[in-house]
């Protein structure tokens, strides 16, 4: 894969808004995203699941019970409920009441809310639950017509390696990422494999601080690292003087 050649960069260096501007809104609905596009974010970050009736919607945990006002005592996961009975939650109000009302928001909806003003860098979440996630994000992508282009406008990322390499054979011409723990172990060798499928290494920062020689592994095999996440204005610059390709962070504006 050539996706992401490191020598083919210009320009300042990409901002992330992880979750949207989630330092400052609820994550991963549209008032953090909205507020991601005011900051001048290059990207929202984003978490994709997938509803009983096969909806893809964007929430980060598998249950809805952290980040619903109106959640029950009992665990109830996002793969159990169709998307109408995922609407009844509201993910606005238990991050501050004046968000009250907020929705999960379907990929789709915010898909064509942002397109053309930011770009997207969708992780799929858990895809191992998600029996043919990867088809409907790819046939969702072709019917915005965001597969084929060259400018990448959308990044797929996963911490799941294999739903990565997957999505390599689906959508040949979509930069993908694989994202990587705190506790990874970044071996030349595995990085020679990650290389044969995927464009990025989205790495934990503390990685980045503490193995100088990691930006240049990554670089070397053709691929950028757009570690994740910043959320201390101190945390910046060591990682641009690391050489990082883009920084993933709930402040946007730390940056810009
Ligand atoms: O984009 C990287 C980051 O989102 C990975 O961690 O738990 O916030 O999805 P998490
Ligand atoms: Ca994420």
């Amino acid at each position: 894969r050539s996706l992401a050649n490191p020598s083919l960069q210009k320009g300042s260096l990409p901002v992330i808004a992880h979750r949207g501007a989630s330092g400052f809104a609820p994550e991963n609905t549209i008032a953090a995203f909205d507020l991601a596009v005011e900051m001048h974010a290059d990207y929202i970050e984003l978490d994709v699941q997938m509803t009983k009736d096969g909806q893809l919607v964007v929430i980060h945990d598998t249950s809805i019970n952290r980040t619903s006002a109106n959640a029950p005592d009992e665990t109830v996961y996002v793969r159990d409920l169709s998307f109408a009975s995922l609407h009844y939650y509201d993910v606005g109000a238990a991050y501050d009441s004046v968000y009250e009302g907020e929705r999960v928001p379907l990929l789709e909806d915010v898909i064509k809310r942002y397109k053309g003003k930011t770009k997207f860098l969708i992780e799929l979440k858990s895809p191992e639950l998600y029996d043919g996630i990867e088809e409907a994000i790819a046939e969702m992508l072709e019917r915005n017509e965001l597969a084929n282009v060259l400018h990448a406008e959308v990044i797929l990322q996963s911490f799941n390696f294999g739903s990565v390499a997957y999505l390599s054979q689906l959508l040949p011409h979509v930069p993908l990422g694989v994202l990587t723990s705190r506790s990874a172990d970044l071996t030349n060798r595995k990085l020679d494999k990650i290389c044969s499928y995927a464009d990025y290494v989205n790495a934990h920062y503390t990685n980045v601080t503490q193995d100088d020689t990691l930006v240049g592994r990554i670089h070397a095999r053709g691929m950028r690292i757009m570690p994740w996440t910043v959320r201390a204005p101190g945390e910046v610059q060591p990682l641009i003087r690391a050489g990082v390709d883009g920084i993933i962070t709930d402040y946007p504006n730390y940056v810009k």
